[in-house]
C-alpha cells in the first residue's frame, strides 16, 4: 500500500467499509470477509480468498469498460493518462498485483477483479455540489447561531440513495465538463429540453459553474470497490450566495435519477458511498450549520 492513504481520504477511520462484508450491489455476490485489521495489505493474510467476479454487462465490454486483462490485445498503460483513459490514481502511484493488474490502494474489499466497474484500477467520476442559503418567508434560517445551506441531491436509479448529481469523467472529457454535464442531466432533466432551452440553462450554468471551489479530490469508499478497480472523485463547490441563480431553476429528475430536491445541510444526512463526508467539508467551507 503506498504511504500515508490511510491517513488522507474520507472520514471516520478511514478504512473503507461501504466495499466490504456485504453483497455486491446489483448481484448475489457475498464478498469474502475482510477484518478491519486485515484491510491494509501490508498486514498478513494467508486465508484470504476473495470471490473472482466481473459483472456480465462488463464482461461485453460495452464502450465504457477495459477489456479482460487476459486478452493479448490489452496492453493498457498504468498510472498514466493512455490515450484517452485517465489511468492515474489521485491516492498514489497504485502497484500491480501478480496478474498485472491494479491493486486498490486502500486495501482488501474481498472481491477480485472489476465488479461492475468498467476500468481496472481507479474509475473517475466528478460530483457537483450545488448550495445556496435556505430562506423562509424572506429570511436567513439560523441554528446553533450558524445560517442552514441547501444543497441539490438526486435519488439513484440504482438503488433509492440521496446523492450528489454526478457521473462517470468520459474519455477524454475535462472534468468540469462532467459536471455540468452530469448536473444537467441529473437534476435539470436536460435530456428532456428542446434545443433553445437547452442553450438557456447550459449559459446560466457556464456563468454559475465557472468558479467552484474543490471540496475532495481522491478515492471513494463506493459499495462497488474491488480489490483491483475503484472509484475516485473530484467533488466540487458551486455556491448561489444570493440565490438569483441556480437557485432558481426547477428541478427534474433526469438520467440516473428518479427524484431530485433541495435538502438541508445537517449532520443526520444519509447519503451514497463518501457523499456526507463531501457535504461536511462544505458546510465547513461555506462557514453553515453541521449539528
Ligand atoms: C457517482 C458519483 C460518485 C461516484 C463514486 C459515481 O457513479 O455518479 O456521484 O461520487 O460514483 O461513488
Amino acid at each position: 500500500m503506498c504511504a500515508a492513504v490511510n491517513r488522507t481520504a474520507h472520514g471516520g477511520n478511514n478504512l473503507h467499509v461501504k466495499c466490504r462484508n456485504d453483497t455486491y450491489p446489483r448481484s448475489n455476490i457475498v464478498r469474502a470477509n475482510v477484518p478491519d485489521d486485515k484491510v491494509d495489505w501490508k498486514i498478513s493474510f494467508p486465508e484470504y480468498k476473495p470471490v473472482v467476479y466481473t459483472s456480465d454487462s462488463v464482461k461485453k465490454k460495452p464502450v465504457w469498460a477495459d477489456d479482460d486483462c487476459t486478452e493479448k490485445s490489452f496492453s493498457p498503460k498504468w498510472n498514466e493518462v493512455d490515450g484517452k483513459v485517465d489511468r492515474r490514481s489521485f491516492v498514489c502511484k497504485y502497484e500491480l498485483t501478480e496478474e498485472g493488474v491494479p491493486r486498490n490502494p486502500k486495501g482488501r474489499t474481498g472481491i477480485k477483479e472489476r465488479g461492475c466497474l468498467g476500468r481496472w484500477g481507479p474509475n473517475h467520476a466528478a460530483d457537483p455540489i450545488v448550495t445556496r442559503w435556505k430562506m423562509e418567508g424572506g429570511k436567513p434560517v439560523f441554528k446553533n447561531g450558524k445560517r442552514v445551506a441547501q444543497f441539490i441531491s438526486i435519488q439513484r436509479k440504482d438503488n433509492g440513495e440521496w446523492a450528489l448529481p454526478g457521473g462517470m469523467v468520459d474519455p477524454g472529457e475535462e472534468v468540469s465538463e462532467t459536471l455540468r454535464r452530469e448536473f444537467g442531466e441529473e437534476a435539470l432533466n436536460s435530456l428532456k429540453l428542446s434545443p433553445d432551452e437547452t442553450q438557456k440553462m447550459l449559459e446560466t450554468l457556464d456563468e454559475f459553474f465557472h468558479s467552484g471551489t474543490v471540496i475532495y479530490k481522491g478515492y471513494v469508499d463506493d459499495p462497488r470497490n474491488t480489490d483491483n478497480s475503484w472509484m475516485e472523485t473530484v467533488a466540487m463547490n458551486f455556491h448561489d450566495e444570493n440565490g438569483s441563480g441556480v437557485a432558481k431553476f426547477s428541478l427534474n429528475a433526469g438520467s440516473d435519477a428518479v427524484g431530485v430536491q433541495w435538502l438541508d445541510i445537517s449532520k443526520d444526512l444519509k447519503l451514497y458511498a463518501s457523499h456526507a463526508d463531501f457535504i461536511k467539508k462544505t458546510a465547513e467551507h461555506l462557514g453553515a450549520y453541521w449539528e
